[in-house]
């Protein structure tokens, strides 16, 4: 991958509110490593710290080993899906921290060459996880009109997702759908007129759901929050930045149904609301406007006694 600069999103309320009081010692897992700038960022602040990294994307493993090579054994970088990772780690150890910065980076979008963006000739692939799974290509070209319309509307809450879907049909009849530039055409033609010259482009919503539906975004999610409760340790804290409402109302909800005071262990939740970044970070850095950033803490109680952390 070419050299592009991944801008940490909220790296600043990350490294103050990731690592909870009486954690500053522990395994933290950065459960989507990327180019690592957060584990970067936390591995500098928190001399003790060691990391778990994991990427379901190689290059993106590969981007990370180098820059942070200086910190040797500190961190450890693991090729996977973060929910099987995960999996697999909640059967070995205890972690102090996770953290996970949802969606692409700017390396997807700008020099991965397989179709994150709209505006570019590359073949529809979308696959966070080369290889693996099937692409946005064969979604496109196989799914049923109805099939469509659920991606679409599901993941995407799409405008026009049934005149999009059905120009879609028409269109794979005769045609296939090979590129990025291709699809955000058609999309493009096929809805009204008055809404193809919007603050985004029509096919935005199209782009985000097949990305989505390729890579099981919102499972995997799902699954890596249920998981983090069995990861975690006393006062343990898990932080989620989000970029789109589907992903940000399954953490809101996660973290309210697991905030139950009754319960023997349960999410004392530190941002009522999320977090955004302020404008100078959207300025410096526009791909961060749309995040937001929640973070909970695990508390563990034995009968009825809550663990003094260690
Ligand atoms: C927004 S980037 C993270 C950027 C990183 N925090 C940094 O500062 O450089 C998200 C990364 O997570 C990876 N990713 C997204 N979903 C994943 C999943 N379910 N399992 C594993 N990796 C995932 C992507 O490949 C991408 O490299």
């Amino acid at each position: 991958m070419k050299d592009v600069v991944h801008i940490p999103v909220m790296r600043t309320e990350v490294l103050s509110l990731l690592i909870g009081q009486n954690n500053s010692s522990g395994l933290v897992i950065d459960a989507t490593l990327g180019a690592g700038g957060h584990s970067e960022a936390l591995l500098e602040k928190y001399p003790d710290i060691r990391i778990v990294g994991i990427d379901a994307d190689e290059g993106m493993l590969g981007l990370a080993k180098k820059r942070l090579k200086k910190y040797g054994n500190r961190i450890d970088f693991v090729h996977g899906w973060f929910d099987d990772v995960l999996t697999e780690l909640s059967t070995q150890c205890s972690v102090s921290a996770i953290l996970m910065d949802l969606g692409v980076s700017v390396f997807h979008y700008q020099s991965s060459g397989r179709g994150f963006s709209m505006f570019k000739d590359e073949p529809l692939d979308m696959r966070l996880f080369p290889g693996h799974g099937i692409t946005a290509e064969e979604i496109l070209m196989t799914k049923t009109e109805e099939e469509l319309v659920s991606i679409f509307s599901d993941f995407g809450e799409v405008r026009f997702a049934k005149t999009i879907a059905k120009s879609i049909i028409k269109h794979r009849r005769n045609n296939n759908i090979r590129t990025a530039k291709e699809l955000a055409d058609i999309v493009f033609n096929s809805v009204p007129s008055r809404f193809r010259h919007g603050r985004i482009h029509p096919a935005t919503q199209v782009f985000q759901s097949l990305r989505i539906a390729v890579n099981n975004e919102l499972s995997r999610l799902d699954r890596a929050l249920s998981l983090s409760m069995s990861l975690l340790h006393d006062y343990g804290r898990c932080a989620v930045i989000s970029f789109h409402s589907l992903e940000d109302r399954i953490v809101k909800r996660f973290f309210k149904q697991n905030s139950n005071k009754d319960n023997d262990m349960y999410f004392n939740i530190i941002t009522k609301k999320p977090l955004v970044p302020t404008e100078d970070e959207i300025k410096n850095n526009p791909p961060s406007r749309s995040a937001k950033l929640r973070v909970a803490e695990l508390v563990l109680c034995k009968d009825g006694v809550k663990h003094e952390n260690v």
